[in-house]
């Protein structure tokens, strides 16, 4: 086999470690490494002891990676974030349905074009690995090669992704709309070209309840249940107006979830985007299924949609995962993203701790995408991708970075004061993929 050795500062999760900070949900290596066999995890652990085990023979054949003093993390992983909107990051004033209206259709728009696919596509992966993010849960838009495009450059990198094609059959602009009938056929002939295609994973993509018939919505549901293999991801509980619209448009149901628990969309392997203004009962409705929300603090605050609850959500029993929801989101950073989650945590008066930061980040991610039992930690056996972060990237890290700091006061002020600058390279089944290029 082909072994990888990395020595670093590692970090990953087992399990979720609460409100509470339990000790027993992390592993860290202040002086550690991970063995990497053909891609997959063989160990981790301390250093001494993962020398100790290697025999001579190996370790001389092995690529070594000396990134001591460096913290050494699972690939991040952003559970929703819509590829084409790259050129719309900051784009000034708006609140959703305006900003729908006024930058991301028209920009969605342009991907009619094949060539605008597959050049925003590979930006994009680059601008993912460049800011440590391995997995994401994507977007593309409502023209079937936007997914293709995607999916290419994903495979070329040989990422586990998730993506699928936007369905909208109503209330958007004529030139960006299907039928349920050519969304299903499109998401079927997609589905038969790309899942399960080496690492990556269709997710059927209705955009939100008020873009989709009551037949479009059905027809996603029958194809849900048929294919428990497949993910499933929209948006649910943004903002205000938002909620009033489907309220006005599917009177007969008793709520937003409902419309979509109505039309057979809740249930594992579904990722919601927002979840800001939903009731406990709601929330435990979410948790029964199964469903997960993506936290999306970054875009929440910028389209001024409000704060989502992390405590009260985890609390009901929903899985939660970190995301950009680029480009309602103002950047790729999960660093920079984490840092608003602790911003909206307070709102709540529920601060969100840095041990339980950097686990949504990381191995929660991967659970609300269910993707665990692959990626996300350092588990034996699971796919080795990993970020490394310059613990003293700026001035403003290093002076607060001195040796009488815990743990998790460092990891604290990473996540606040962290961004991509920390990143010092991103890792795909233990080969280094970002950054590229001669000589870097
Ligand atoms: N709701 C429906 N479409 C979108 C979108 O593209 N971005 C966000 N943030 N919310 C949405
Ligand atoms: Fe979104």
């Amino acid at each position: 086999g082909h072994h990888v050795l990395v020595r670093g500062q590692v970090l990953h999760y087992l399990s979720d470690p609460g409100p509470g900070d339990d000790p027993t949900a992390w592993e860290f290596f202040d002086d550690g490494a991970l063995w990497i066999i053909d891609g997959r995890i063989h160990a981790a652990g301390p250093w001494a002891a993962i020398q100790a085990n290697m025999p001579p023979a190996v370790r001389e054949g092995a690529d070594f990676h000396d990134y001591r003093d460096h913290l050494v993390l699972p690939g991040l992983v952003d559970t929703h974030i819509h590829y084409p909107q790259a050129g719309v990051i900051g784009s000034f004033g708006r609140q959703l349905l305006d900003w729908l209206n006024d930058y991301t259709f028209p920009a969605e728009r342009r991907f009619a074009d094949y060539s605008v696919a597959e050049q925003t596509a590979a930006y994009v992966v680059d601008r993912l690995l460049a800011h440590g993010t391995t997995t994401a849960s994507v977007f593309a838009t409502v023209h079937a090669h936007s997914v293709d495009a995607f999916f290419r450059v994903a495979e070329a990198k040989k990422l586990r992704m998730l993506c699928g094609k936007v369905l909208m059959d109503r209330n958007c602009p004529d030139t960006l709309q299907d039928t349920a009938e050519s969304g299903r056929a499109d998401s079927l002939a997609l589905i038969e070209r790309w899942h399960a295609k080496g690492r990556l994973g269709y997710t059927l993509t209705p955009r939100f309840a008020p873009t989709s018939t009551r037949e479009q919505l059905q027809a996603t549901g029958e194809l849900f249940a048929a294919r428990p293999d497949l993910h499933l991801q929209t948006h649910l509980a943004e903002n205000p107006a938002e909620i009033e619209w489907v309220k006005s448009l599917f009177p007969e149901r008793a709520s937003y979830l409902d419309v979509y628990a109505h039309h057979g969309l809740l249930g594992p392997r579904s990722i919601y985007g927002h979840c800001i203004h939903l009731s406990d009962a709601e929330r435990r409705q979410m948790a029964a299924t199964g469903a997960a929300a993506a936290f999306c603090p970054t875009s929440n605050f910028f389209l001024g949609s409000g704060a989502f609850d992390y405590a009260a959500s985890s609390a009901a029993g929903m899985r939660v995962g970190l995301a950009s929801d680029v480009g309602g989101g103002t950047g790729f950073s999960l660093i920079r993203t984490l840092g608003q989650a602790y911003e909206a945590s307070q709102i709540h008066h529920t601060p969100l701790s840095a041990m339980r930061g950097w686990y949504l980040a990381t191995l929660g991610g991967a659970r609300a995408l269910y993707l665990d039992d692959r990626i996300g930690s350092f588990q034996p056996g699971r796919e080795a991708d990993f970020t490394v972060l310059d613990w003293t990237a700026t001035p403003e890290l290093a002076w607060r970075m001195d040796s009488t700091r815990t743990l998790a006061e460092r990891l604290f002020a990473l996540m606040i004061l962290g961004d991509e600058r920390c990143v010092r390279g991103t890792y795909v089944l233990g080969e280094k993929t970002w950054p590229g290029g001669l000589g870097v």
